[in-house]
């Protein structure tokens, strides 16, 4: 199978994307409204597509010199095992040309993101909405 991979935000239907991360599936359910306002506020995103079908997608914020963060990347479940994950993820921390780039792995995931170069932060801290669910989740101590 021949995928492609597109950085042009344009051609997105964010209805479509918001489907991609429901099966994925990738954490709570996302209005295709807000998907967009974050994908546009990425500085960095990359969409997967199998001919017309998008069945991928990435995204990092990035200052461009020392930190990036990547965010959000999501197979479709059939497409999944294909290495189209590993592209979108390549591609990001490509682009995103900084010396450290962090993530935060949503349980389970960690094995997989080891294989790029990640490797677990003894300092990491972040402010959850949810901190009981967080820890329920896994996500915090
Ligand atoms: C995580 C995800 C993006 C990976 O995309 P993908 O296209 O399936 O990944 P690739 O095909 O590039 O890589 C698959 C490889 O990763 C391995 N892998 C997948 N999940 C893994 C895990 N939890 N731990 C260790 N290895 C894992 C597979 O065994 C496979 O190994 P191989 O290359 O030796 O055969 C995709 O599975 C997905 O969308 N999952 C649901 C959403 C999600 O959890 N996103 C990550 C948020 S942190």
């Amino acid at each position: 199978m021949e995928f492609n991979l597109s950085t042009d935000i344009e051609s997105i239907s964010w209805k479509e994307l918001a489907c991609l991360f429901e099966l994925a599936p990738l954490g709570k359910r996302r209005e295709p409204e807000i998907l967009e306002v974050a994908f546009r506020n990425s500085q960095l995103r990359v969409f997967a597509f199998h001919g017309a079908k998008l069945v991928g997608a990435g995204r990092a914020l990035s200052d461009g010199v020392w930190r990036a963060a990547i965010y959000d990347v999501a197979v479709l479940p059939e497409y999944q095992g294909k290495g189209i994950g590993s592209k979108i993820i390549r591609h990001l921390i490509d682009a995103a040309k900084v010396d450290v780039i962090m993530l935060y792995a949503v349980p389970g995931k960690s094995k997989y993101y080891e294989r790029f170069g990640f490797r677990k932060m003894a300092t990491a801290m972040a402010i959850m909405p949810n901190e009981e669910e967080a820890r329920k989740r896994g996500l915090i101590e």
